[in-house]
């Protein structure tokens, strides 16, 4: 039987115990975490519920493999910033590169989480940081084995012959991409056989898909996840606030704005690529290049958010670089904040509405406000190209939570999404209205689904015409 042994947390390891570990620790940084936390927000025990909530799911004599991220190189020894892989996150915290979850289920009376971590390594740890190694897998995040990572072959191995299902993604043809580093850093020595080959010779089994089975219970946030969606939604909302009072002369630095606000509020970092798109570039749905000058008469079109204990805010807001609407950026922003507002509205699980219903009503909603604004005669083709994209998406650890996303179930109390209907004109059309032509407009919340009624997380960022104007009128 798994234990569930709190005494094995840092959270209550004796004072001045020698912990040394691979990210902040509640002892280390008292700032960040509170006492049980293995990441903010988010404490042992719950990441422990999480993993017992799936060895409980799962039919005997099965193994679950669910690799981390390894570091990705632009070239030679220049690295990206590592993002751990969210599935890897969600069931244990653990924030190293180069470490894998295995879960083994014998049966009820045997259930075993076991975790492939850097070893401990004085020179490794020399250049690139400290690490948790196997001790501290076991001593600070529960695990009931642990293994330096160049373990991982060996122990699967062992396992594999006990096992009759196995969840791993991307098998076979793809798995050695999922340690791509493993090999690089030891080598054919240590390593005699990849994954595919340990499967080849374990003989057949039943093979299914672990991320469609981690992905199951992270469609539903927790109270302690929708926190940090919240905490990462407000301080997000604050930069965008501040960013209306301020004047910016390119995209580039209302870009470095919002990050440095988002960072210095709290965030860990921006949760994704922004947009900033200044004028025609707003037709551009995914415009990251943020390299224009922003023009007077002009409005800009942004979507950023900041990541808070892991989990993402995802804003849009669009408004005029020089803090005034025009007549047709007016008319044309208040039919599409009717639509998000109206489509919010439906976001409870009582109105038996799914994501895509929603979508759909979005569209009814988009036809008839862009009716009222003088659009004569659109077709559903015309609505399309000046609408194209979709209504939302699931939001957590990342933007685009869940990868295969349930978008015609009925939404779920729990759920967190996004509502963002946009409207982009295309500037040479004779068919669309000649001062509407060029401008491009999103307007994105993020949304806690409720029973009978709905949070919006993003409620701060101010949306209205009079505020957005009257904040604007603040500038130096
Ligand atoms: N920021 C990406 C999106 O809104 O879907
Ligand atoms: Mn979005
Ligand atoms: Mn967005």
């Amino acid at each position: 039987m798994q234990r569930l042994s709190l005494t094995r947390t840092y959270a209550s390891a004796p004072q001045g115990s020698f912990l040394t570990a691979g990210q902040p620790i509640h002892e280390t940084h008292p700032h960040k975490l509170r006492p049980g936390e293995i990441t903010p927000g988010i404490s042992a025990q719950e990441y422990y519920a999480r993993r017992q909530l799936i060895l409980e799911s799962l039919p005997d004599k099965s193994l679950v493999i669910i690799p981390g991220n390894d570091v990705q190189f632009a070239t030679n020894s220049v690295f990206y910033e590592f993002r751990q892989d969210p599935n890897f996150f969600y069931l244990t915290g653990f924030l190293e590169p180069q470490a894998a979850l295995v879960l083994y289920r014998e049966n009820e009376n045997n259930m075993e989480s076991i975790f492939f971590v850097p070893g401990k390594d004085y020179q490794a740890e020399l250049w690139d940081g400290t690490r948790s190694g196997p001790n501290g897998a076991i001593e600070m995040f529960n695990a009931d084995r642990a293994y330096p990572f160049s373990e991982i072959y060996s122990q699967i191995e062992l396992l594999l012959k006990d096992s009759e299902t196995i969840y791993m993604d991307t098998f076979p043809a793809k798995t050695s991409n999922r340690f791509p580093s493993f090999f690089k850093s030891h080598g054919q020595n240590v390593v005699k056989n990849s994954l595919a080959e340990l499967f080849k010779k374990a003989g057949r089994k039943e093979y299914k898909s672990a991320v469609a089975l981690v992905e199951k219970p992270r469609l539903i946030k927790s109270e302690a996840e929708i926190d940090n969606l919240r905490i990462a939604a407000e301080l997000s909302s604050a930069a965008y606030n501040k960013a209306y009072a301020t004047g910016f002369r390119t995209e580039g630095q209302l870009q470095a704005f919002l990050d440095y606000e988002f960072r210095m509020a709290g965030c860990e970092e921006s949760a994704y690529l922004p947009v900033v798109a200044g004028g025609a570039h707003a037709l551009t749905i995914h415009y990251t290049r943020n390299d224009d000058l922003l023009h007077d008469g002009d409005m800009v079109l942004v979507d950023a958010g900041g990541r808070y204990g892991g989990y993402c805010a995802d804003i849009s807001r669009t408004w005029p670089v020089n803090g005034k609407f025009s007549e047709p950026q007016r008319d044309l922003y208040q039919a599409c904040l009717n639509v998000n507002k109206e489509c919010i509205k439906l976001c409870t699980a009582s109105s038996g509405l799914s994501l895509h219903d929603i979508h759909s009503h979005s569209e009814s909603v988009m036809l008839a406000e862009l009716k009222n604004c003088g659009f004569t005669g659109l077709t559903q083709r015309q609505l399309h190209v000046l609408y194209p994209h979709y209504i939302g998406h699931n939001l957590g650890i990342d933007v685009h939570d869940i990868t295969q996303p349930p978008r015609y179930a009925k939404l779920q109390p729990g759920q967190v999404i996004t509502i963002e209907p946009g409207v982009y004109v295309p500037e040479n059309s004779e068919l669309f209205p000649k001062h509407f032509r060029g401008l491009g407009i999103r307007i994105e919340d993020d949304v806690v689904v409720g029973e009978r009624d709905y949070e919006v997380l993003t409620a701060d960022t101010l949306k209205e015409i009079e505020d957005i104007e009257r904040a604007a009128e603040g500038r130096l």
